[in-house]
């Protein structure tokens, strides 16, 4: 029997989403004779009538779309899918256009790529539709329960890492404290993996509470060893020190975390008067050419997830664990994140440099 594959990817983009869309076109092609239907923009695709959807060939894939970031097919990060609108002069929920559409696409599983998040609204909705589904771990973040590398989540340390590299000249010729704001949501793994490989002498994540007083004797050290300058890396989930999250309001009301790095230049000069500059990341991180790792991880995930279409195995979600894929159940992964571990060996490696990190012991 031809089964009837449709994928979507769901949620912030990131690199190697591409590749894993091939990874799963090649295998189910290729290895099954099947067909694959790409769903566009996410959920968005599913609202439209008719519905935004592409058949996938493999001759789509045979240039240079697996080297590139983003994803070709759109994504969709925002929007609540279990409000009510008006539609045809009825109240309808956005979720039942979504079931009903994909009910008439007649797909014989849906493919997933999400975050946690993600992963949970479709966990929903598929249920209700009374649809196979798979799903497939992806986000910087890499907050994804029971999975040690979501894709996406190497390149935005390799950015970061980058960033710092790019920062320490023009600290050092200018005398300055310079911090680097990343993304990563409330998980502190782009921070901390970025910033001992990016030489920070200073790493704040949401898990650890810190000092402004520390990193100011932090920085007079530095300094008073004959060091010029210091570098900076903070989370973006990091709260100020009367315990609030900084964050940011969009005019179209969403709201999303940004300004700890303005915040603690400001309260950094206050306490040391070295002058402070402040780099906020942002979607660099996001739309990088993807690393090899994660172009590995992605055609790795493609490859199981359409096998185990092959074996029946439904709802379960591809993760990387011990250097291999394995897969795990949906229920014990959407929605269900997974911050780092106070006990994460980075953390003594952070230490053991001399890292300011926080409030560890
Ligand atoms: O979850 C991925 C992520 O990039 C977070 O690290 C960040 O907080 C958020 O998405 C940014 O969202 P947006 O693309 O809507 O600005």
């Amino acid at each position: 029997m031809v089964k009837k594959i449709g994928i979507l990817t769901s949620g912030g983009d990131c690199a190697g989403l591409n590749a894993v869309i091939r990874a799963v076109t090649l295998r189910a092609i290729n290895q099954y004779g099947w067909k694959v239907y790409g769903l566009r923009d996410g959920t968005l695709g599913l609202m439209k009538d008719p519905i935004d959807v592409v058949e996938l060939k493999t001759s789509d894939f045979d240039g240079n779309l697996m080297r590139m970031g983003g994803t070709f097919l759109g994504s969709n990060n925002k929007g609540n899918l279990f409000r009510t609108i008006e539609k045809a002069g009825k109240k309808t929920k956005v979720s039942e256009i979504i079931i009903d559409n994909l009910r008439k696409l007649e797909l014989d599983v849906l493919i997933g790529i999400g975050g946690d998040g993600s992963l949970k609204i479709l966990q929903t909705l598929t249920k209700r539709g009374n649809l196979n589904f798979i799903g497939i771990p992806k986000t910087i973040d890499n907050d994804v329960k029971h999975n040690e590398l979501s894709i996406g989540y190497d390149t935005a340390v390799d950015v970061a890492t980058n960033a710092l590299d790019m920062l320490q000249p023009t600290a050092a010729s200018h005398r300055r404290v310079m911090i680097l704001e990343v993304m990563g949501r409330d998980a502190g793994h782009i921070a901390l993996n970025a910033g001992i490989a990016g030489g920070a002498d200073v790493i704040l994540i949401p898990e650890i509470q810190y000092s402004i007083k520390e990193i100011a004797n932090h920085i007079d050290k530095i300094r008073s060893e004959g060091r010029n300058h210091v570098l900076i890396i903070v989370a973006e989930a990091v709260k100020k020190e009367n315990g609030k999250k900084a964050t940011v309001k969009f005019i179209d009301g969403e709201v999303r975390l940004g300004g700890i790095g303005s915040y603690l230049g400001d309260e950094i000069y206050k306490l040391t008067n070295a002058e402070t500059r402040v780099t906020v990341l942002g979607h660099v991180q996001r739309g990088a050419q993807p690393t090899h790792r994660d172009r590995l991880i992605a055609s790795a995930f493609g490859v199981k997830a359409v096998d185990l279409i092959a074996k029946d195995k439904y709802s379960r979600v591809v993760v990387w664990q011990n250097r291999s894929v394995k897969d795990v159940s949906l229920d014990e992964v959407a929605g269900k994140s997974q911050i780092l571990s106070k006990n994460d060996p980075l953390i003594e490696v952070a230490k053991g440099l001399g890292i300011y990190i926080g409030d560890v012991d």
